[in-house]
């Protein structure tokens, strides 16, 4: 059986995303990241997974129409089992098994993690195994060694706050609305310099290779509480400049000595901070060319990344059943 036309699917957090690859390409891949967050500062579960309901139908339709395919035409639907959001998760994994179940089109359930890291294939497909992958979203922040697709050692994970979380309640505190990390990412590209500015981040002790990002979210707001209110609107983007450094050194640090430890000469950086100007930037002075990333769209959650870990998957034989789970490791 091959399986050219993949639908994907992809509910999991606050994204609701449809996409349809032909022969592992996008043809067509449409996002709806939702705004009713934003008025909370921080995603609410309960209005993810009814936004996925509201919209999932109507965007799965119009994904079809515009790549001008019939769901007849489907040979897989790949969907988002987890991790993620119960509620989240249960819209997209509904969906697809009704697909499966109506129309007779097999359902395979992917990772969230492992449709990040494919993220990059659908670009580059010819990353040589094994490479490095440092997953930064706002979920996750963890190094993994990657010796195959479906094969990963975990090398290193955050032991409190994930990246993109730092940006979010950072820029919470900037009066940033929800999600914060482009934004910040915009104002330090308006800053020339940190003007002096520094923040302290935990570094890894001892073996083990470790993230935190909790300790710099404190050290931001008590700075944000003795300084003066007309300066930091007057220096906000030195100061989203400082934070920035701190949170892309340490993801740096530990990425070039995790390469070093086990020998990988190829990073993947993938997830929604992937998207970050600083950080592609020095990921790219520190690798060369072999530092990869996925163009923008496809860093923050999409459904192309799923569909195509589902292709990659069919290859190799090991295609699953979707077996929802809101935290599963990977
Ligand atoms: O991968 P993603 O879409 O969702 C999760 O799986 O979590 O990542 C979303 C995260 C948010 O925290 C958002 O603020 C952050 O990615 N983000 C960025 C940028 N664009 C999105 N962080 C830093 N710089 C960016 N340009
Ligand atoms: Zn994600």
């Amino acid at each position: 059986m091959t399986f050219s036309r993949i639908l994907g699917i992809e509910t999991s957090c606050d994204e609701t995303s449809v996409a349809v690859l032909y022969d592992g390409a996008p043809m067509v891949s449409r996002t709806y990241s939702q705004v009713a967050h934003s008025a909370f500062g921080g995603v609410v579960p309960e209005v993810a997974s009814r936004e996925h309901l509201r919209t999932i139908d109507i965007l799965a339709q119009e994904v079809l129409r515009e790549a001008k395919v019939g769901i007849a035409d489907m040979d897989l639907v790949a969907v988002t089992d987890g991790p993620g959001l119960a509620g989240a998760l249960l819209v997209g994994v509904s969906f697809a098994l009704g697909l499966d179940r109506s129309y007779g089109i097999r359902a395979a359930g992917v990772h969230h993690l492992e449709g990040h890291i494919c993220a990059a294939l659908l670009e580059h497909g010819d990353i040589p195994f094994p490479f490095l992958a440092l997953v930064v979203s706002g979920g996750h922040t963890a190094l993994y060694r990657v010796d195959d697709i479906g094969s990963y050692v975990c090398i290193a994970q955050t032991v409190d706050d994930a990246a993109g979380e730092a940006f979010d309640k950072v820029g919470k505190l900037l009066g940033f609305p929800y999600p914060a990390g482009r934004a910040i990412d915009e104002e330090a590209g308006r800053a020339k310099s940190a003007e002096g500015i520094s923040f302290p981040i935990a570094r890894s002790t001892g073996k083990e290779l470790t993230f935190s990002f909790s300790g710099l979210k404190t050290a931001v707001k008590y700075y944000l509480e003795q300084a003066d209110s007309q300066f930091v609107s007057e220096h906000r983007p030195a100061i989203c400049r400082a934070f920035e450094e701190a949170v892309v050194g340490s993801l740096v640090r530990n990425t070039t000595e995790a390469a070093s430890r086990y020998n990988l000469d190829t990073v993947v950086c993938t997830g929604g901070v992937a998207a970050n100007g600083m950080l592609r930037t020095s990921l790219t002075s520190a690798f060369g060319g072999t530092a990869i990333f996925p163009s923008l769209a496809y860093c923050t959650d999409n459904a192309a990344m799923i569909a195509r870990a589902a292709y990659e998957r069919a290859h190799r034989g090991i295609l699953c059943a979707p077996r929802m789970s809101p935290s599963k490791p990977l």
